[in-house]
């Protein structure tokens, strides 16, 4: 297999591997205390993390019997769950260990196992050991995890030409504020595309593949949009103009920067973000746009390669002239933009350093070919 077919999510997660500060990226094992409130669970669940677990659980009980669904059920949404925080599950555990050191089992007031809970927390790892632990004053729960960490990471378009800037009361709303627009630039990237694609009689599976990409974008569009306006943010309307004839060249030169580029630029850092945002219902939805993104990317490596099939070599030449350009372009960007670091650690972003690594992996893994 040559380097340019390596699928993306392989390179990426190889990429990441030499990230350790992408909690705990890479493949080394690591022992953490996690102390959950009731609130930290039910964002687990919100995250879909603990969702299919908790489910089984229920199933189960309600097979069994249907008194102990019913008592599951108080214990973990109402008041049940906060007597058994005060009076019994964590004080035993708290007991146990102050008296004896041997680690006594987890008694976990929702039903769900210790393996549970840590596989649901740190997600996208292995979990090797996991025992009860002390939790921190008002919270339900704690378990101490040791986990093998491994992990895997807006397109534009000519026709997009919205001038305004987003706003919001401070930098992480304005942000995302523009982030959400930039994913709707995307939804008109791709449907732009793929209108020029079926002009230039390209094939049926990659139309179809960029009109899939088109309605990701909107998913991206509607989840990014709502946490902008959680924090207060604006987005800016999107703009847009007539599509003029352009040649495969033309095209070709847009894949690249936009997306061979940008967009694998973009699908990487957000599987950063799905790792590291401090703010759960952002790695949530980075998550889905993380997979979703990684796709698009393989598709402008698709696309690259047929526009590529239907150009000559002196083409060919000034495409790779236009990506060097453009990769070095980016490199400054990052170099120069960072975001306040109140702002970074809510969505996750890399700091300068940090993308100045993973671009590296970039140009190493995926675009040296
Ligand atoms: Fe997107
Ligand atoms: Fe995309």
């Amino acid at each position: 297999m040559d380097r340019r077919s390596l699928p993306l999510v392989l390179a990426f997660g190889s990429i990441l591997q030499g990230c350790p500060w992408i909690g705990g990226c890479g493949s080394f094992e690591r022992t953490e205390v996690v102390s959950l409130s009731q609130e930290d669970l039910d964002d687990l669940v919100v995250q879909g993390r603990l969702q299919a677990r908790r489910a089984v659980a229920v199933d189960t009980d309600t097979d069994t019997d249907a008194d102990t669904d019913t008592a599951a059920d108080t214990d973990t949404d109402t008041d049940a769950a906060a007597d058994t925080d005060t009076d019994s599950a964590v004080d035993t555990d708290t007991d146990a260990l102050d008296t004896d050191g041997v680690q006594p089992p987890l008694v976990d007031p929702t039903g769900l196992s210790c393996q549970e809970i840590c596989a649901a927390w740190f997600d996208w790892t292995e979990v090797l050991d996991c025992r009860g632990a002390t939790p921190d004053a008002g919270d339900l729960l704690a378990v101490e995890c040791t986990v093998d960490d491994y992990c895997i990471g807006g397109r534009l378009h000519e026709v997009v030409t919205t001038p305004t800037r987003a706003i919001g009361p401070d930098a992480t709303a304005r942000r995302l504020a523009q982030m959400a627009h930039d994913e709707w630039a995307s939804v008109a990237a791709f449907e732009a595309l793929a209108t020029e694609l079926r002009t230039h009689g390209a094939p049926a599976d990659l139309i179809r593949r960029v009109l899939a990409a088109a309605a990701d974008e909107v998913r991206h569009a509607r989840d990014v949009a709502a946490l902008a306006h959680a924090r207060g943010g604006v987005v800016p309307r999107l703009q847009t103009q007539a599509p003029t004839a352009r040649t495969l060249e033309a095209i070709a030169k847009e894949n690249v920067e936009e997306a061979i580029v940008v967009e694998t630029w973009s699908a990487l850092r957000a599987h950063v973000q799905a790792r590291m945002a401090t703010d759960p219902a952002i790695r949530a939805v980075m998550q889905g746009i993380a997979d979703d993104e990684t796709r698009h990317a393989e598709l402008a490596r698709d696309l690259d390669r047929w526009l590529r099939s239907r150009l000559d070599a002196a083409a060919n030449a000034r495409l790779d002239a236009v990506k060097a350009d453009a990769i070095e372009a980016l490199r400054q960007q990052l170099a120069t933009q960072a975001l306040p670091d109140e702002t970074g650690f809510v969505l996750g972003e890399p700091s300068p350093e940090q993308a100045a690594v993973l671009l590296e992996g970039l140009a190493a893994s995926v675009w040296r070919a």
